[in-house]
């Protein structure tokens, strides 16, 4: 599923870059795939995608 429509990021790769690049935090996210750069409307999402990724660690 598409979180970030501006830089078609899925949720999918948002794990991914939690689980593997070790990002914890939005603005990690940002940095390194640029979610929530241009329009900010998947912040929220994206940022309770990495919560709960974390959590299932
Ligand atoms: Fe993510 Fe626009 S949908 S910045």
């Amino acid at each position: 599923m598409y979180v970030c429509l501006c830089y078609a990021i899925t949720d999918k790769q948002i794990k991914q870059a939690v689980r593997e690049e070790g990002v914890g935090s939005l603005r990690e996210l940002r940095k390194h795939l640029g979610v929530g750069g241009q329009c900010g409307t998947c912040v929220q999402m994206a940022q309770s995608i990495i919560d709960n990724t974390i959590i299932d660690e």
